[in-house]
C-alpha cells in the first residue's frame, strides 16, 4: 500500500486548481447509461472512484473513453447485466447504475454492498422509492435482482435526505409514466448538477434545491456534453489545510456558493476569506479558535469535511464540541489523531477536542478517503516527520494530492509499495 511522508510545520502558499466534483461525477457517469449514443462529461478529476465507475460501464457494455478529465461514454450496446461484488465492494456509489439501469430496460442485477468504514450503510430508501414505482426486488446469493414491466409515478416520501436514494429515484422517474414526486429530498450541489445533466437529456425535472422534486417521465433521452460543478469538498478540504498550516491559498474555480457554512466556520476560527474572481482566498495566520460544529444533510455542515476540521481544532486555543449526525460511525479517526497528540473524546456522535498547543508527528493510518485527507492535514501542521499509510483511501477521492500540497510548498513524498513478491521467488 502507497504511503505519504509528510514533513510538518510549513505554511501552505500559493494558489491550487479545485477538481471536477467527485460526487457529481459518478452520478453523470452513471446517468449517461440512459442516451443511446455518445455523451461527453468535462472536468471529471482522474480519481479512482471515476475510474471504477468507467469499469462499471464497461462492464455492461459500454464503450468508454478517457481524454485528460473528459470521460466520453457510448451507452448504444449496454445490456443489463450483473455489476460484480468486486466492483460494488471497491466503491459503493456502484449501486447507482440501477435507477437509469431500470428505466432503460427494466431490469437491473447489482451485487449488494456491503458495509463500509464509515458505518453500516443501507439502501433501504433507495428500493423503496423504486418500489413505490412499479420496480420489485429479490436477493439471491449477494446480487440484488430488480424488475420492473414498466416504472409508474409515484409519490415519494423519503424518511431521511439520502443523497443516494434522492439519485437512483430521480434516474428512474425521468423514463417513468406519469409523474413522480419525492419529498424530503437531498438538496446538496452535485444534484443539481445531475438534474442539469438529466435536462439536457431531454428529462422534465422541477423543484431541484427544494424538498419537493417533481419528475415528469418522458420517453427517449438524447447523449450531452457537460461540464463537471467543482469539488467542494476537495475546496473544503485545501481551505481547511490552508488554516490548519498558517498559509494563504487561493482555490481556484472554488464556489462559495456551495461552501456557505465552511466558510462561516472557517471565519469563527480565525480565518481571512475572500471571493476573488474565479474562486477564494483563504488566509490564517493565528492559532485557531475553538468551534462547535454539527454535521447535517445540506445546506448543513458536510459529514465529509467533519474528519478534515476536527484535524483542524486538535491544535485550537480551546474546546470544540463536533456532533456526527450522518453517519453513524465516522469517528474511528480519532484514535489516529490521538496518536498525533490530539486530545479528543468520542462519546456516541458527540467529540470533545481539547486543543493542544501543537500536534506531534507519528505514523498513523488513512481509513477512509476523508479520514486520510485529515491525516495529512494533521501531519502538514505537526512537528517533525509523519507518514501517513494506506493512501488508496485519499487516492479515490483526492486527485493529485501530493501534487498539488507540493505546489503549495508542502513537503510532501509518496513511497510507492513494492509488489508482492511470490514465495521463493
Ligand atoms: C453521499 C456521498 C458521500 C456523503 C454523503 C452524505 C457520493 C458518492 N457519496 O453518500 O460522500 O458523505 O452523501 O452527504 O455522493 N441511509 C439509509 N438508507 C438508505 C440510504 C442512506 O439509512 O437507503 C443513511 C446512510 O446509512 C447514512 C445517511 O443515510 O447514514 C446518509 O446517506 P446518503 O445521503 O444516502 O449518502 P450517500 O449517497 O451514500
Amino acid at each position: 500500500m502507497d504511503r505519504l511522508l509528510v514533513v510538518g510545520g510549513r505554511p501552505l502558499v500559493g494558489s491550487v486548481r479545485i477538481s471536477g466534483a467527485k460526487n457529481s461525477a459518478l452520478k453523470l457517469q452513471a446517468a449517461a447509461l440512459l442516451a443511446e449514443g455518445r455523451s461527453v462529461i468535462r472536468n471529471v478529476p482522474r480519481i479512482q472512484d471515476c475510474g471504477t465507475m468507467a469499469e462499471v460501464l464497461d462492464h455492461l457494455g459500454a464503450a468508454v473513453a478517457w481524454d485528460g478529465d473528459t470521460f466520453v461514454v457510448d451507452a448504444r450496446d449496454v445490456r443489463p447485466r450483473e455489476t460484480p461484488y468486486e466492483l460494488v465492494s471497491r466503491m459503493r456509489a456502484s449501486i447507482l447504475v440501477l435507477g437509469p439501469l431500470l428505466a432503460r430496460f427494466g431490469e437491473a442485477h447489482v451485487a449488494m454492498p456491503g458495509g463500509c468504514n464509515i458505518g453500516s450503510r443501507k439502501i433501504d430508501l433507495h428500493l423503496r422509492g423504486l418500489e413505490r414505482m412499479g420496480a420489485t426486488f429479490h436477493q439471491e446469493h449477494g446480487v440484488l435482482h430488480a424488475k420492473a414491466n414498466r416504472l409508474h409515478g409515484a409519490v415519494i416520501n423519503l424518511d431521511y435526505p439520502s443523497v443516494g436514494a434522492t439519485e437512483n429515484v430521480m434516474m428512474a422517474g425521468v423514463a417513468a409514466r406519469g409523474t413522480t414526486v419525492i419529498e424530503n429530498a437531498a438538496r446538496e450541489p452535485e444534484l443539481a448538477d445531475l438534474a442539469a445533466f438529466l435536462t439536457a437529456m431531454g428529462a422534465r425535472i422541477h423543484g431541484i434545491g427544494t424538498p419537493t422534486i417533481e419528475i415528469e417521465g418522458v420517453d427517449g433521452f438524447r447523449p450531452v456534453e457537460h461540464r463537471v460543478i467543482p469539488d467542494r469538498i476537495e475546496a473544503g478540504t485545501f481551505a481547511i489545510a490552508a488554516c490548519a498550516t498558517r498559509g494563504r491559498v487561493v482555490l481556484e474555480g472554488a464556489r462559495a456558493d456551495h461552501l456557505d457554512l465552511v466558510l462561516s466556520k472557517l471565519a469563527e476560527v480565525g480565518a481571512d476569506i475572500l471571493t476573488t474572481g474565479d474562486g477564494l482566498a483563504i488566509s490564517m495566520d493565528r492559532r485557531p479558535r475553538a468551534v462547535d460544529l454539527v454535521t447535517l444533510p445540506y445546506p448543513g455542515f458536510p459529514t465529509d469535511l467533519q474528519p478534515q476540521m476536527m484535524a483542524l481544532l486538535a491544535a485550537a486555543d480551546g474546546t470544540s464540541i463536533v456532533t456526527e449526525n450522518v453517519f453513524e460511525s465516522r469517528f474511528m479517526f480519532v484514535d489516529e489523531l490521538n496518536r498525533m497528540g490530539a486530545d479528543i473524546r468520542t462519546e456516541g456522535h458527540h467529540a470533545v477536542i481539547r486543543g493542544v498547543e501543537r500536534l506531534s508527528a507519528a505514523p498513523v493510518r488513512a481509513l477512509d478517503i476523508r479520514a486520510g485527507a485529515a491525516m495529512v492535514i494533521a501531519a502538514l501542521s505537526a512537528d517533525g516527520v509523519s507518514v501517513v499509510e494506506d493512501m488508496y483511501h485519499v487516492d479515490r477521492g483526492y486527485e493529485d494530492l501530493e501534487g498539488k500540497l507540493a505546489g503549495l510548498g508542502a513537503s510532501v513524498r509518496r513511497e510507492r509499495a513494492l509488489e508482492p513478491t511470490r514465495a521463493g521467488a
